[in-house]
């Protein structure tokens, strides 16, 4: 079978809150899978039950064609783990928690040992390795979770909203991280709250809302349907505002918005609009504050896909 893990039509319930309603999951060997969704969503949920921590009440699930309640222990001993419930002890130091879940797995001292060593040089973690976990940042413990996660070289690994919470260079980080480990032949699940991760690492996007898969696609299908990216132009003299938002209504053929004082943004299909707003604004003498392309937020793939924002969702869910 070519699918590193598969789940089709989970359902998970907890009391009156159904957190999962019949999701399909899949990727491929060496693939990485994007899970894409807000707040409350049932993405930890689905992670949770292909990680054999959650029993599903409906649908199955099988990892590395193994079955994730008939095989469970079959099934830990090729996946890696790290989120919320990732097991670093606060007391020991970064390297001790590593020997210590190399030894519960079987390795022998020398050999945790030198494995830690590994991760936390791979990590940038080697000086902080001697002090203990509850004196790192952020970013220092993620890593850390991520590190021991992978000890047991799994090949397969869950990664639950990896860089929610850390600035962008520490994000930047953790994505290398990522795209070393895919490298290396690992599948990877990747959830997260962020278009722009989604597409800077998956090769597959699942958005889910309560509980469901609402749309799949390669990033690329996902971004044509919730049209392309997004221009947003500040120039330097407010006065020159109009000027740009008739430049812009003829290059993106259609009425651009203006979401805040002095700024304007359209919706453009491909970045051949960029190059050629560029010269425009320079040959009208235009100077500008901003100028950007980017993705679409989280927010707006929602309201495209629902009609709905995010928070309205967060709060049906809620009540
Ligand atoms: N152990 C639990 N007991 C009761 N309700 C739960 C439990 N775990 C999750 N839920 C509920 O199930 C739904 C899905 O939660 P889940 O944690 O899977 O969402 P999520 O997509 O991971 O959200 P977030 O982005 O906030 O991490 C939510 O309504 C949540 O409150
Ligand atoms: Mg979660």
């Amino acid at each position: 079978m070519s699918y590193a893990f598969e789940a089709e039509g989970l359902v998970k319930r907890f009391g009156t809150t159904t957190a999962l309603a019949g999701i399909d999951l899949a990727a491929r060997r060496g693939q990485v899978l994007g899970v894409l969704g807000p707040n409350g969503a049932g993405k930890t949920t689905a992670v949770r039950i292909l990680a054999t921590l959650l029993r599903p009440d409906g649908g199955r699930a099988a990892v590395a064609g193994m079955d994730v309640v008939r095989q469970a222990a079959d099934v830990r001993r090729v996946i890696g783990l790290t989120g919320q419930y990732a097991s670093v002890d606060e007391d020991l130091t970064g390297e001790e928690n590593l020997v210590l879940i190399g030894e519960l797995l079987d390795l022998r001292r020398r050999e945790a040992k030198a494995r830690a060593a590994e991760l936390l040089r791979d990590f940038g973690l080697s000086e902080a390795g001697r002090r203990p976990a509850a004196t790192y940042s952020g970013g220092m413990r993620r890593r850390l979770d991520l590190a021991a996660g992978l000890v047991g070289r799994p090949q397969i690994i869950y990664l639950d909203e990896p860089t929610t919470g850390l600035d962008p260079v520490k994000r930047d980080d953790m994505w290398n991280i990522v795209r070393r480990l895919v490298a290396d032949g690992t599948t990877v699940l990747l959830t997260t709250q962020y278009l722009e991760e989604a597409d800077a690492l998956a090769d597959e996007i699942s958005v889910v809302d309560h509980g469901k898969v609402i749309a799949h696609g390669t990033p690329a299908d996902l971004k044509h349907v919730v049209g392309g990216q997004t221009i947003i132009v500040r120039p330097s003299d407010p006065a020159r505002l109009g000027e740009v938002t008739a430049i812009l209504a003829e290059l993106a053929g259609r009425e651009p918005e203006s979401p805040g004082r002095g700024v304007v943004t359209v919706p453009v299909e491909g970045d051949a609009v960029f190059t050629e707003l560029v010269r425009r604004l320079d040959r009208a003498g235009i100077g500008v504050t901003e100028l950007s392309l980017r993705l679409p937020s989280l927010d707006e793939v929602f309201f495209t896909l629902t009609g709905r924002t995010t928070t309205e969702s967060d709060e049906e869910v809620a009540a």
